[in-house]
């Protein structure tokens, strides 16, 4: 009988097997020609109908009457239970860029926590309407968490497969890659693509929008690229997450200085003169011989450093160490490219000359 069973079983099971090993290796197939020329434009199809699927069944969701208030200016809204004044926006709200001119790429892994105030941040205050959330293997995965903006505006990128050694050589070069993924299968829907962190939130300091801004850089072929300057916030003395959020808890901030972080930029990027990301910072390889800049158009080099350090129309508020229950958190995740935040780096930030940041309290949403 055991022999029986045991016959019949065997071809059954190799059968199963072979067919699980032909699917996974397919997987392993697609995710290594993932960033192949040939499959970006069958990946950018794919990609654009899904996101237009969820789009319209967004719509649908939202109903007509809704819909304005999401894209348009925040209202006070009545239900028919209670009554939900939402405050006024503050500072005025730019216009939604529903052509989708510029976009933000992201690689994150297991902060669904962090990414509602992000959204929220860039939807509402500077406009985007397309974020490409490349999501580094976080189980559950991001896409399954509730955020505060339409789903329809963001376009989730899972990448197998996950390696999540904390060895530096192990993961070194994955965060350009993820950039330069982002670009090479959604760039030309794009003129502007800029690589941001959750913890970073931009901030238009003379009074132009984001898209304004963008636009008149676009008028120079020379310029391929612009960096803007961090501002680093230290924990403000918080040991626990603060509910209200880094924007409102985080208000203090290290003071300028060439041999601090503040010097570092991070990265809007022309689509058409993009050729590889150089780091997480900046781009440093572009076509036609175009050069990166920051915002008085002076170049930037490939140590994405600029001195002197100005943010007379923009600045990035680099929420970086947090509270120290978070940092705490932040160290046990380890850094996208490998690594881990050390303990030298937050008594760098801590023990900096201070200031007080509030420039980004009084934001609503
Ligand atoms: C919403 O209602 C509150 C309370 O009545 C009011 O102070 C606020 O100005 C209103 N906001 C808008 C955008 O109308
Ligand atoms: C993910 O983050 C949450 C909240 O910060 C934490 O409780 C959890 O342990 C993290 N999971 C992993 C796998 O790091
Ligand atoms: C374009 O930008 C470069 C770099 O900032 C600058 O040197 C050049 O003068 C600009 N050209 C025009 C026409 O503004």
């Amino acid at each position: 009988m055991v022999h029986i069973n045991g016959y019949s079983d065997r071809p059954a099971r190799s059968f199963l097997f072979k067919r699980v090993v032909g699917f996974i290796t397919i997987c392993a197939v697609f995710s290594l020609i993932w960033f192949n020329a040939g499959s970006e434009g069958q990946l950018r199809k794919t990609y654009t109908s899904v996101s237009k699927q969820v789009e319209k069944s967004a719509a649908s969701a939202l109903g007509r009457e809704e819909q304005p208030d999401i894209d348009g200016q925040l209202k006070n809204v009545t239900t028919p239970s209670t009554n939900i004044f939402l405050p006024a926006p503050f500072p005025t709200l730019p216009p939604p860029d529903d052509e989708e001119y510029m976009a933000i790429c992201m690689a994150v892994k297991n902060q669904s926590l962090d990414l509602p105030e992000f959204f929220t941040h860039y939807y509402f205050h500077h406009g985007i309407r397309r974020f490409y959330i490349f999501d580094d293997g976080t189980e559950p995965p991001l896409s399954s968490a509730p955020y505060p903006i339409p789903s329809s505006a963001i376009t989730w990128v899972y990448f197998q497969p996950h390696i999540h050694s904390d060895k530096l050589g192990d993961r070194q070069g994955i965060q350009e890659k993820y950039y330069t993924g982002c670009v090479n299968m959604f760039g030309d829907m794009h003129t502007w693509m800029g690589f941001l962190d959750a913890d970073e939130f931009l901030e238009m300091t003379g009074g132009e929008t984001l898209s304004d801004f963008l636009h008149g850089w676009a008028r120079n072929d020379t310029v391929g690229a612009v960096g803007v300057n961090w501002l680093v916030h230290s924990s403000a003395g918080l040991l626990t997450r603060p509910a209200e959020g880094p924007r409102k808890a985080f208000n203090r901030c290290i003071a300028d200085d060439p041999q601090n972080d503040n010097l570092k930029v991070k990265t809007f990027v022309r689509t058409a003169l993009f050729g590889t990301m150089w780091n997480c910072h900046c781009i440093a390889i572009m076509k036609n011989g175009a050069v990166q800049v920051g915002e008085h158009g002076d170049v930037i080099d490939k140590s994405c450093d600029r001195n002197p350090i100005t943010r007379e129309r923009w600045g990035l508020h680099h929420f970086g160490p947090k509270s120290r229950e978070e940092f705490l958190q932040k160290q046990a995740r380890g850094k996208i490219r490998g690594g881990k935040s050390t303990e030298h780096w937050w008594n760098k930030i801590e023990n900096s000359e201070q200031r007080d940041c509030s420039e980004l309290t009084k934001y609503v949403p």
